[in-house]
């Protein structure tokens, strides 16, 4: 194996399937970069907020501005997807997601359309998923631990409000790739999901 080479795993799903948390297993047992490219969503939704046109912060966006510990809030990931509906703000994300996944020595990004759109040529394509309650009991968990006290029923209507937009846009809809691996995390633990995720990955690279 040649590890001065392009390979790529894309990791696709819904919101709070736990494709981060693989995602950053994945790349830490190969060694291989991890781009959370939600990131670059939420770092164009919090400065919409701030009043930016959306368009105009995507074309001018720093690899800085996405390592905001306050880019984790419900609100900036509801404004993330708002303006990742919008054609011209997915295109000016393209060239530095698609670079990053072909960089040397391997890479691991985690998203919506990374197997379907950023790199339909990925060596691996997983796709993670789990039922929306499932999804928001871990959100609401998260959110508790972390000292907020939420309303489950607003925290399921919040995911329910995403998966929503983020299936129905035209542009990069999240949906798997035909040749994308689902990986359904609902009656995993979190040591099982990765497990299982990695021995994926260990099978392809073997090839
Ligand atoms: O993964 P995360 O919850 O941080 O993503 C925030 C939002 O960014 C998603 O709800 C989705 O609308 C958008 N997104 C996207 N394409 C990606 C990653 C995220 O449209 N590759």
């Amino acid at each position: 194996m040649d590890t001065t080479q392009p390979f790529t795993v894309a990791i696709d799903g819904p919101a709070a399937a736990g494709k981060g948390t693989i995602a950053r297993a994945v790349a830490e047992a190969f060694g291989f970069a991890h781009l959370d490219t939600g990131l670059l969503y939420r770092a164009v939704g919090a400065q919409m907020l701030a009043g930016q046109n959306p368009v105009e912060a995507a074309r001018a966006l720093s690899p800085e501005a996405f390592e905001d510990a306050s880019l984790r809030t419900a609100e900036v990931a509801q404004a993330a997807s708002k303006v990742a509906v919008i054609a011209d703000v997915r295109a000016a994300l393209l060239d530095f997601q698609r670079a990053f996944a072909r960089r040397a020595g391997g890479a691991v990004l985690d998203g919506r359309d990374i197997g379907t759109v950023i790199c339909p040529q990925a060596e691996v394509k997983l796709f993670v998923t789990a039922s929306p309650d499932v999804r928001a009991q871990r959100r609401f968990d998260e959110l508790t631990a972390r000292g907020h006290a939420p309303m489950f029923e607003d925290v399921l209507a919040d995911v329910k409000a995403r998966d929503a937009r983020d299936s129905d846009r035209a542009t990069a809809p999240l949906k798997p790739a035909d040749d994308a691996h689902v990986l359904d995390t609902s009656k995993l633990s979190v040591e099982d999901a990765v497990a299982s995720a990695i021995a994926h990955v260990k099978a392809t690279r073997a090839v």
